[in-house]
Formats: C-alpha cells, sequence, structure tokens
C-alpha cells in the first residue's frame, strides 16, 4: 500500500531518525490514507551494526514509527533480514487478524571506526574457519570470484559491465549513495580490494533507512487504486562457511528460495520484467542470475555483456542502482528493494522507470550465501 525511503550514503541523521523519516514516507505515500493506529504488527529489519541497540531495537520502531501497542518484532538474517522481515509481514497479512502491517529495515555504519567497521562487517560470515583465518568479508566473495574467473572466460569484463551498469542506474536515483557513471575501464584500473574484485565491485558502506506498509489483498483498494501484490515469497538456507558447500560459484539458499517463490507465485520466468538483486560483490549479481534461473551456470557472462540486464534491455537487472550503487545499509537492503518494485510497478520512477514493468522479482542474501529470501510482485 505505502512504501518509504530515506537516502542512503554517509548521513548526519541517527538510526532514530532515518527510521522516523522511512515510516513518515511510507505513510504519506498511500494515495488515499492510513491511521498509524490501524498498525496490527510491525518488523524491524536491523542487525543492530556497531553494536547499536542490539537488544529490542523493534521498540525504537515503536517510538519512531508512533505505533506503539502492538507486537513489534526484530527480524535479523543478516544482509537478508530485510527480506525475512517482509516474509514475516506476510505472514502476519495472511494470518488475518491485522488490518495493516509495518516492515522497516534501517542501518546506521559510517559512525563505526573503520576497524571496528571491518569487525561488523564480518560478523555474518562462518567465525572459525574464515574469519580467524583472516577473511574478510570481501576476501570471501573474492575467492568466489576467482574461481568463476577461472571458469568463465570474459568473466571479469562481465563483473566490470556489472559496476558500470549499476553505477549508470544509480546516477538517475536520487537516493543512491553513489550518483556517478564508472566506466568499464574505470572499474578494472581500480585500486585491488580482495583479488580480484577492486574498490568498484564492492558496494559501499552505507547508512540509511526503508519501510513498507502491507495491507490484505481484498482491502488494497481502501488505500490505493494503484496497489502491489506479493505474488509468492520463498527462503532457503545453506551452510555458513563457503568451504563446506560442494561448489563455491552457487549458492543454493538462492536456488531453494527461488524455486519456492515461483511455485508460490505460479508465475514463469517469462513473466518476469525486471530483477533487483543482491549485488553486495558484483560476482554476486552474476550468481544471482544464474541461481535464480535465468541463465546457465556461466551463462550471466554473455548475458551481462550482451546488454540484456542494462536499464534499456529486456531484463533489467537493478534499476535503482543496486548495492553497488546505491548502497547497502544492512537491514534497510531488502525492504529497499521492494519500495523499488513498488515504484516501478506503480509507474512512478521517473528517469529510471522500466516501461511497461508488470511483475518483478527481489532476491535478498544472508552472509555469502547462507540464508535467502525471494519475493515475486505483480501490478495491481
Ligand atoms: N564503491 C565505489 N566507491 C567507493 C566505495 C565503493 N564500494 N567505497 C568507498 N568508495 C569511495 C569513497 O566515496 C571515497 O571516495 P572519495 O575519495 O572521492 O571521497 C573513496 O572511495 C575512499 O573511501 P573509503 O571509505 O576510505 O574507502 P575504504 O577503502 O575504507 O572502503 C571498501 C572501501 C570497498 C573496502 C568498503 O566500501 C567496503 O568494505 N565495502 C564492502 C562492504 C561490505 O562488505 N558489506 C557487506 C556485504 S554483504
Amino acid at each position: 500500500m505505502g512504501a518509504g525511503h530515506t537516502r542512503f550514503g554517509v548521513l548526519d541523521d541517527g538510526p532514530r531518525a532515518l527510521l522516523r523519516r522511512a515510516v513518515d514516507g511510507a505513510f504519506s505515500s498511500v494515495d488515499k490514507g492510513a491511521e498509524r493506529a490501524a498498525v496490527g504488527e510491525a518488523f524491524l529489519a536491523t542487525i543492530g551494526f556497531g553494536g547499536w541497540q542490539i537488544g529490542n531495537s523493534s521498540a525504537v520502531l515503536a517510538e519512531e514509527a508512533g505505533t506503539l501497542g502492538p507486537p513489534t518484532s526484530r527480524v535479523e538474517n543478516a544482509c537478508a533480514s530485510g527480506g525475512y522481515a517482509l516474509r514475516s509481514g506476510v505472514r502476519a497479512v495472511e494470518r488475518g487478524d491485522v488490518d495493516l502491517v509495518l516492515v522497516a529495515g534501517v542501518e546506521k555504519m559510517t559512525d563505526v571506526a573503520s576497524a571496528r567497521r571491518r569487525y561488523w562487517l564480518g560478523v555474518s560470515g562462518d567465525t572459525e574457519w574464515e574469519r580467524l583465518a583472516g577473511l574478510t568479508f570481501a576476501g570471501v566473495y573474492g575467492l568466489i570470484a576467482s574461481e568463476y574467473v577461472h571458469r568463465y572466460p570474459n568473466a571479469r569484463e562481465a563483473l566490470a559491465e556489472v559496476a558500470s551498469k549499476n553505477h549508470d542506474n544509480g546516477s538517475r536515483n536520487p537516493n543512491a549513495h553513489f550518483q556517478k557513471r564508472v566506466s568499464r575501464e574505470e572499474v578494472l584500473r581500480a585500486p585491488r580490494v580482495a583479488d580480484p574484485l577492486g574498490l568498484y565491485d564492492c558496494c559501499p558502506v552505507s547508512d540509511g533507512a526503508a519501510a513498507l506498509l502491507l495491507a490484505p489483498a481484498d482491502q488494497a483498494h481502501r488505500y490505493t487504486d494503484t496497489p502491489v501484490f506479493v505474488e509468492g515469497l520463498g527462503a532457503g538456507s545453506d551452510r555458513l562457511a563457503v568451504q563446506e558447500r560442494p561448489d563455491l560459484t552457487r549458492f543454493d539458499a538462492s536456488r531453494r528460495a527461488a524455486e519456492r517463490a515461483f511455485r508460490d507465485a505460479g508465475v514463469e520466468r517469462s513473466r518476469v520484467n525486471f530483477l533487483e538483486v543482491h549485488d553486495c560483490f558484483t560476482i554476486a549479481e552474476l550468481l544471482a542470475l544464474e541461481d535464480l534461473g535465468f541463465a546457465e551456470p556461466g551463462g550471466a557472462v554473455d548475458l551481462t555483456l550482451s546488454g540484456a540486464t542494462r536499464a534499456s534491455g529486456r531484463l533489467p537487472v537493478n534499476p535503482d542502482g543496486g548495492l553497488k550503487s546505491k548502497g547497502h545499509p544492512i537491514g534497510a537492503t531488502g525492504v529497499s528493494q521492494v519500495y523499488e518494485i513498488f515504484l516501478q510497478l506503480r509507474a512512478a520512477a521517473n528517469a529510471r522507470q522500466v516501461p511497461g514493468a508488470e511483475v518483478a522479482l527481489a532476491h535478498n542474501v544472508g552472509g555469502a550465501g547462507a540464508t535467502a529470501a525471494v519475493s515475486i510482485f505483480s501490478r495491481g
């Protein structure tokens, strides 16, 4: 029914102010209006980066949203917290005893000193083998990218194309952390972070919040003439450490989540007009295309280099700039993906509108593929 979003980036605001603004935005976006008193349950996605209100942060949401009283819970599944909070929100609506459900996500990351940031970025990975061996989060994805580049010709070029495309899309998103274009050559020349990944292959560390208002489908027209429907949900899990998995270059959690979401929605992949995928590192976008069933193993290279995933292509991917350019305030990310889908499916995405978008998919990953949530939406 409604969706709100703050700017993503290095912001002065703290988590309370960010939440307040995102939730206010969600309420004011409801065309025919919605009362805060109608909210029967609320969910907050956050990992509590830096230790901020690591316990009971859901009470902060209730205060800032002006929805004190109904049950409010925090949902934490690393970077997939937002996708799982949406799932909890939809299940609460399906129970049938609430008028409105609020789903919000927030992270305040940039006020933490850089050594502590690395610690907090790592908390969602395996501790015993990966972190104690000195692997950073970028390091884990660097290992995955090394294997992928080794297996498939032109893969390094495709990674650069993902970065360049997503920066191009982000340049049209006023909420994006980065709003500047970057060429493939600049991506390839950038300083290395975790070989083969360079600076532009990584998402940034960002502050931000996003919020959604959900209602039962049969009540939709009380709130708006242009609702967006949740058609299907899927989620999946996998081993925490990548070394425990049979293949570094696929995320089975994403595969399971996608399979369930498509089955739940009863739609074919050919009906999906655009994707919001979890591109925390450029390699993750290529894996997502394959894991979600839009390309065979290794096929994401040609699909990406063909221009099909560009804003003007046949299957735009991350029209809002993705995590790469829009930014990745961890708990807010999965909620932000749905904000973009809400705008696009209501034909309200302005300069980055995907023409005629009717069906869209959101894909949110936690850790290096240990958890995933996929959701499919349609225009009302
Ligand atoms: N993409 C593009 N530019 C970036 C960037 C990114 N990811 N990160 C930083 N920059 C830019 C900054 O804007 C700054 O530009 P300026 O000099 O023009 O102001 C410059 O690079 C240096 O910024 P700084 O913050 O000092 O970079 P850093 O070296 O401390 O951090 C990374 C760079 C890539 C290590 C950091 O962004 C990172 O850790 N990203 C991954 C986050 C992550 O793992 N999230 C969880 C994933 S699931």
